[in-house]
């Protein structure tokens, strides 16, 4: 997608409040991992709902590369797995694009299987770190090069008998959590982790509707996490629900421009991903969950939204892992609320497709806001109304995208945004969606 030529747009007031019930495309993190999953079992998986964004879509390339059969038909994805240790060795080198969970979740499952393959990413992925999987992965026995820090590209040579890693989590990360869980699978043995700070366990449900024998155990705030290797997986159905990560873009939008009345239909509402719903209550924010229900072994419901005025907020760090994907969106909130808000901890906010840390303090500064960045805090002076009339550079990331796209319905002036491009990676069709609502959001010329 670098390749193309970049796509700038204009953000302004829309006219009218925003309406019409809408819902999102399906959950990245889950759509990732039935692929997986499905390549790694006996039999045939059915996936409806998959998120069919270019991060998703590497993912079933890679699968492919690797062996598994996988198809669209009739709007649902149908996997014909290899088995646990049933993958090949791809043909060619594999482009996971800009997904820094498709690539560290097959290093994951390439690391114990008997192949030797290369990866690689598009600029923004080269720039992310994979110490934090080659590390632990390396005392399965597999081999890594890596470029110098350890970017990609890495050629990884798998280990032909696996050992199975005991580790605990020095960063709260749900992908070094799921790659080291995916290596297990192929390991002799017990795999064992400690995650001091919960993070989304998406693995581990579908690890167990997949058969395998997975056992979590809570010690206070800490979860420990066992694994016992070479299942057999068997091919199992997987409904995705929608992207609580992408209904936070319409969410806040709604939320901000007055009048707003909608819902955001069958959101995924996994206890691990909604720290951004909560946050937003206790800035008085009105959203309320209609017709919860549990599908597919997660939770899922419709958030109503109507627009409130928003009063500052103190985010605790304990809260990024369940909203690590929402601060973007969230700064824009607190752009627009009642005093000073203060988002604690974000120094995992730097590694992600950008330093989004100091590329969210650029966007609000752009718009004129009051912006400190102290030690990994982001400290927001909000204001009913902010100036507006700058530009936000997006630096290959699709969440500031959508997040500057929402700041400049609210501002007194335009927003400008360079590069829509990398919105395609997670959210298809974000910005006709989001014109669908009432929002004002046109191609910028040249
Ligand atoms: C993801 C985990 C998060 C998140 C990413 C998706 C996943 O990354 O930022 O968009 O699907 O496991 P970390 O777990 O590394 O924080």
């Amino acid at each position: 997608m670098d390749t193309q030529a970049p796509q700038p747009f204009i953000a302004s007031r829309p006219a009218a409040a925003l309406q019409g019930d809408i819902t999102v495309p399906g959950d990245k993190s889950i759509s990732h991992r039935a692929l997986m999953f499905g390549a790694l079992a006996v039999g045939k998986t059915q996936i409806s709902g998959m998120l069919e964004g270019e991060d998703v879509l590497r993912t079933a390339a890679a699968m492919q590369a690797l062996g598994a059969q996988i198809s669209r038909q009739d709007g649902d994805w149908l996997v014909s797995g290899r088995g646990i240790g049933g993958l090949v060795a791809p043909d060619d080198v594999l482009d996971m694009g800009n997904s820094g969970t498709a690539a560290r979740l097959l290093t994951g499952i390439l690391a114990t299987h008997d192949v030797h393959a290369i990866m690689t990413g598009d600029a923004s992925l080269r720039r992310r770190p994979m110490r934090r999987v080659i590390e632990p992965l390396r005392a399965t026995g597999a081999v890594f090069i890596s470029q110098p820090g350890d970017r990609l590209p890495l050629t990884i040579i798998g280990a032909r008998e696996a050992l199975p890693v005991t580790y605990r989590l020095p960063v709260a990360s749900a992908q070094v959590k799921s790659a080291i869980l995916l290596a297990g699978l192929n390991a002799r043995g017990v795999t064992e982790i400690e995650e001091p700070d919960p993070t989304r366990d998406h693995s581990e449900n579908m690890l167990r509707h997949f058969g395998a024998d997975v056992m979590v155990s809570q010690h206070g705030p800490a979860r420990h996490i066992r694994l016992v290797g070479q299942p057999e997986l068997r091919g199992a159905d997987v409904m995705v629900p929608g992207d609580p990560s992408s209904a936070a873009f319409p969410v806040v939008a709604g939320l901000l421009v007055p009048g707003s009345r909608f819902a955001v239909n069958g959101v995924g509402l996994n206890p691990l991903r909604t720290g951004l719903f909560d946050t937003l209550r206790e800035m008085g924010a009105d959203l309320t969950i209609r017709n919860a229900r549990v599908q597919g072994g997660e939770t899922v419901g419709d958030i109503m939204v109507e627009a409130t005025s928003l009063r500052a907020v103190d985010v605790p760090p304990g809260r990024a892992p369940s909203m690590i994907d929402e601060y973007p969106i969230l700064a824009v909130a607190c752009a627009l609320a009642r005093g000073v808000s203060r988002l604690r901890g974000l120094a995992e906010l730097r590694v992600k497709e950008s330093d989004r840390l100091s590329a969210t303090a650029a966007m609000l500064r752009a718009g004129g806001v009051l912006v400190e960045i102290e030690g990994d805090d982001l400290i927001i002076h909000g204001s009913p109304s902010p100036a507006g009339g700058g530009l936000v550079e997006t630096h290959m990331d699709h969440r500031l995208a959508m997040s500057g796209l929402v700041f400049g319905q609210v501002t007194q002036a335009a927003m400008r945004i360079d590069d829509a491009r990398f919105i395609e990676t997670s959210f298809p069709g974000y910005v006709t969606l989001m014109r669908r609502l009432g929002a004002q959001i046109n191609p910028a010329n040249g």
